[in-house]
C-alpha cells in the first residue's frame, strides 16, 4: 500500500523564512495590541471605583452599577475626574445628589458643563451628548451601570474580533514541537472558552453582581493561555531552528 507522503517539515522551527516572518509579524502586531488593550481596561474599568488598579467592584460598578450613585457622580470620581476642577466636579454632584432639578440646570450647571464635558461630548460619537437637560438627568439618576444596548455592541464586537485574534494565535501555536498533547489541545482551546466565559459574565454581572469573579477569571485565563502561546511559537521560530538540532516532525498528524 502507498503511504502518505509525511509532510516532516511542518512545524515551527523548521518552517522556511517567510513564513515566520508572516507569523512574527502578525504576533509582535497583536502582542502590542494585547497591551494596549490591558493599558486601556485599566484607564477606563480600572478607574471605575476611583483607584487605581482593576478590581472586582471596577467590574460591579462597570457593569452592574454603583446603585445608590449616579453614574455621573461614579464618573466624575473615576475617568471622567481629570476633566473638571474640584469645585465643578463637587458642584455637579451635588446636583445629581439633590435629583437634578431643572432651574438650577439652566442656572448654575449647564454653562460649566458646556465648557467643560461638551468638548468630548456632543462631537465624540457614541459618548452622550451632555449639554441637554434630558441627557444629563438620566446620567444623574441611579447608576444601573452598562446598558444593554452597550453590552450588545461590546459583546458582539469582543467575540467576533478577539475570536480572529485567538484563532490565528492558535494556529501559529499548533505547528509547535514537543509541546504534551494533551497541553496543547487545552491551551488552544482554552482562549476560546474562557472568551465565552468573560462575555457571558459581564451580562449576568449586570443583575448579579458576584459575577464579577468570572470576568475576572475569564481575563486572567485567556491572558495567560495567550502569553504561553506566544512565547512559546516565538521561541520556536527564532531560537530552536538555530540550534543545530532536526525537528522531523509533522504536528498537524495526531
Ligand atoms: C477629553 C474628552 C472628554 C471630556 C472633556 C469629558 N469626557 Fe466624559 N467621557 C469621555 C470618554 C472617552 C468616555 C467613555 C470612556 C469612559 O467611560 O471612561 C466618557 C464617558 C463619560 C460618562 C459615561 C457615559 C456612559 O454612558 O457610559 C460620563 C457620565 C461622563 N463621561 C461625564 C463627563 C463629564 C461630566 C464631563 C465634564 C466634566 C466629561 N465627561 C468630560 C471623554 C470625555
Amino acid at each position: 500500500m502507498k503511504q502518505p507522503n509525511k509532510t516532516t517539515w511542518l512545524n515551527l522551527p523548521s518552517l522556511g523564512l517567510s513564513i515566520r516572518m508572516l507569523f512574527t509579524g502578525y504576533l509582535l502586531t497583536i502582542g502590542f495590541g494585547l497591551l494596549m488593550a490591558g493599558a486601556q481596561i485599566l484607564l477606563t474599568h480600572g478607574m471605575a471605583d476611583g483607584k487605581f488598579g482593576l478590581s472586582i467592584d471596577d467590574i460591579v460598578y462597570s457593569y452592574y452599577g454603583n446603585r445608590g450613585n449616579s453614574k455621573l457622580e461614579s464618573k466624575l470620581n473615576g475617568s471622567m475626574k481629570d476633566k473638571a476642577p474640584e469645585e465643578i466636579r463637587t458642584k455637579l454632584i451635588q446636583w445629581a445628589r439633590d435629583g437634578a432639578p431643572e432651574d438650577r440646570w439652566h442656572q448654575e450647571i449647564e454653562a460649566d458643563v458646556v465648557t467643560y464635558c461638551s468638548g468630548c461630548h456632543g462631537n465624540i460619537p457614541g459618548l452622550p451628548a451632555l449639554a441637554t437637560y434630558e441627557v444629563m438627568q438620566e446620567i444623574a439618576e441611579t447608576d444601573h451601570g452598562a446598558s444593554i444596548d452597550s453590552l450588545t455592541r461590546v459583546s458582539h464586537i469582543h467575540l467576533f474580533g478577539i475570536a480572529f485574534i485567538f484563532f490565528l494565535m492558535g494556529f501559529v501555536f499548533s505547528f509547535s514541537v514537543g509541546i504534551p498533547k494533551w497541553l496543547k489541545e487545552l491551551v488552544i482551546l482554552t482562549p476560546f472558552v474562557f472568551l465565552i466565559l468573560d462575555i457571558v459574565s459581564w451580562w449576568a454581572t449586570k443583575w448579579y453582581p458576584s459575577f464579577a469573579w468570572f470576568t475576572m477569571l475569564g481575563g486572567v485565563g485567556y491572558t495567560l493561555a495567550s502569553t504561553f502561546m506566544w512565547f512559546t511559537s516565538m521561541y520556536q521560530m527564532w531560537v530552536l531552528p538555530y540550534n543545530g538540532k532536526d525537528y522531523c516532525v509533522n504536528t498537524w498528524e495526531d
